[in-house]
């Protein structure tokens, strides 16, 4: 017997025993081609190999070697067929009892979502409104120049533009709006007075960030035009608001203010519901918090619209939406809304 089929009589039947050894508890179709592939696979099957050694032999030695490996080729080939339909007869019903359900077991509960402090006062701001005759629309965020600032009155190098420092798109033309007033000239020039609108939106602003300063807030932007319509109409719809809003109980309090585009000019604030005027953080140890800005339509923006000054007149204001959320659910920072901590969100 030459060296070489001495090598391969030493490996045919441990080779053999392996293979018979490591069949018995395959239960998987996967795992019984992994064995397949590993001892009778076309290339690198164990057993294969072993032909591949059989020229090398001198060419009495070839027949029965050759034999010897067909026998144990055989055998492993039959013991695979009968695994393979075992397999296919158990499977089906191994898959039935992974798949059963116990129908006894408890449901899992499904949280109700939650509306999200800004947007559920966003809608309590503009129902109150609604009641007062007001109709809801809504704008672009990303705006022009012109509507953000110019037909406001804010010309180009106006100091009133640096309370709202802008994130612009292109430089002095296009930037996320800073404010909803734009909205104003968009609905005058789409229709004719009497116009009672209001406009929920999101707004912009590179701002210093503290407890009652974002950048990125809500504002709800208000507009009535009509022939007969005065200083005292505007603080009776505001204060009729805030009464809504915070309840018979709430403070209000006007202060004179400029913005360019309303004359006079107006800021509203509410008692600080957070200490109750004590004086705290959130306040600014004022006692109050401020609400928002608001005016008589400045004459220069009625023409500019196409209105006659002479005939129309009107008042706008704009509400800040996460102040009155914060005066109204007792929120002492408006980062906290922002934040997404279900904590808070649940609250609500
Ligand atoms: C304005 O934005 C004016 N467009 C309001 C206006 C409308 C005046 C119509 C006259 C007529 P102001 O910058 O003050 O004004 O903002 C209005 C309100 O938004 C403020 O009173 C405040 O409640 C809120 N606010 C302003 N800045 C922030 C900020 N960074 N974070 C959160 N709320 C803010």
């Amino acid at each position: 017997m030459t060296e070489q089929l001495e090598s391969i009589v030493e490996q045919l039947d441990p080779l053999r025993l392996r293979a018979v050894q490591q069949l018995g508890p395959i239960n998987t179709s996967s795992a019984l081609d992994e064995w397949n592939r590993r001892y009778l696979g076309r290339n690198r099957g164990e057993l294969t190999k072993l032909y591949g050694l059989i020229p090398a032999l001198p060419k009495e030695e070839r027949r029965v070697i050759g034999q010897r490996i067909n026998a144990v080729k055989n055998e492993l080939e039959l013991l695979l067929n009968e695994k393979r339909e075992a397999l296919r007869q158990r499977e089906p019903v191994q898959a039935l009892e992974q798949e059963r359900i116990d129908v006894t077991l408890p449901g899992r509960m499904q949280r109700p979502g939650y509306m999200h402090p800004v947007s559920r006062t966003i809608l309590e701001i503009t129902q109150v409104f609604q009641k007062m005759g007001f109709w809801i629309v809504q704008g672009p965020e990303v705006e022009t120049d012109y509507y953000n600032f110019r037909a406001l009155n804010f010309p180009t190098d106006h100091p009133a533009r640096d309370m709202q420092d802008s994130f612009w798109i292109v430089p002095g033309e296009i930037l996320l709006r800073t404010q909803t007033s734009p909205m104003q000239m968009r609905i005058m020039q789409n229709m004719l007075p009497p116009v009672r609108a209001v406009v929920p939106g999101r707004v912009f602003r590179e701002e210093d960030i503290d407890a009652t300063h974002e950048a990125v807030f809500h504002q709800v932007e208000g507009l009535l035009i009509d022939e007969q319509c005065t200083m005292a109409d505007l603080k009776g719809c505001l204060e009729r608001f805030a009464r809504e809003m915070f309840g018979a109980n709430i403070r209000t309090r006007f202060r004179g203010s400029y913005f360019p585009f309303t004359e006079p000019s107006a800021e509203m604030d509410v008692n600080c519901t957070v200490c109750d005027g004590a004086g705290c953080p959130t306040c600014k140890y004022t006692g109050w918090v401020e609400l928002l800005g608001a005016g008589m339509v400045d004459p220069r923006v009625l023409r500019g619209a196409g209105y006659d000054p002479g005939r129309y007149r009107g008042f706008a204001f704009g509400v800040g939406v996460e102040r009155v959320a914060m005066a109204k659910y007792v929120v002492p920072d408006v980062r906290l809304f922002s934040q997404n901590d279900l904590r808070l969100l649940r609250q609500f």
